[in-house]
């Protein structure tokens, strides 16, 4: 039997370093301009890139339900995804339910996929930092631990870059 083991830290935002700080903050400023009208789950995604800028993004719902999109696509949908540009070291998620919740979001199917195929693309790890209202968090500092036996690019004989 093979056997598959990764690692997570659960901790405090305020025990982390000051720009995965300034990062989780950004995403909790994001999700402040959620449109939700139908779930009322605000949801923000800010992206660290290597060149230090963030990019956000939040839920958009629409009366189509699935045409709604996820914050961490939002917040990806803007990177530069030329060779020349920055990769991405982190992604943070925070939401806001209206209620005081302990729960550290986590980013939904799609999203994991998302994430890693940006991953895949930059050949370089993304860290992803999952955040609850309440400062708690679980972090991992690769996507695939969150999608593990993933399909991607290698099924497709497709050069990513
Ligand atoms: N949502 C996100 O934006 N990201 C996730 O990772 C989980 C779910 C949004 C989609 C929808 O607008 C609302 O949260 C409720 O599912």
């Amino acid at each position: 039997m093979e056997q598959y083991h990764f690692n997570y830290l659960l901790t405090q935002t305020s025990e982390l370093p000051e720009d995965i700080q300034v990062l989780i903050q950004s995403a909790n400023t994001a999700a402040q301009t959620a449109y939700a009208p139908y779930s009322h789950f605000k949801v923000g995604a800010a992206v660290l890139l290597e060149n230090g800028k963030i990019l956000t993004g939040s839920n958009h719902e629409n009366a189509s339900y699935p045409a709604g999109i996820c914050a961490e696509r939002a917040a990806l949908s803007h990177l530069n995804m030329n060779p020349e540009g920055s990769k991405v070291k982190a992604i943070a998620v925070a939401y806001d339910s209206g209620a005081a919740m302990d729960k550290p979001l986590s980013p939904c199917g799609i999203c994991r996929q998302t994430i890693l195929e940006v991953q895949q693309w930059q050949q370089k790890p993304i860290a992803v930092y999952m955040t609850a209202p309440d400062g708690k968090l679980i972090a991992v500092e690769n996507a695939e631990y969150l999608l593990p036996f993933s399909f991607g690019s290698d099924f497709l004989n497709a050069p990513l870059r």
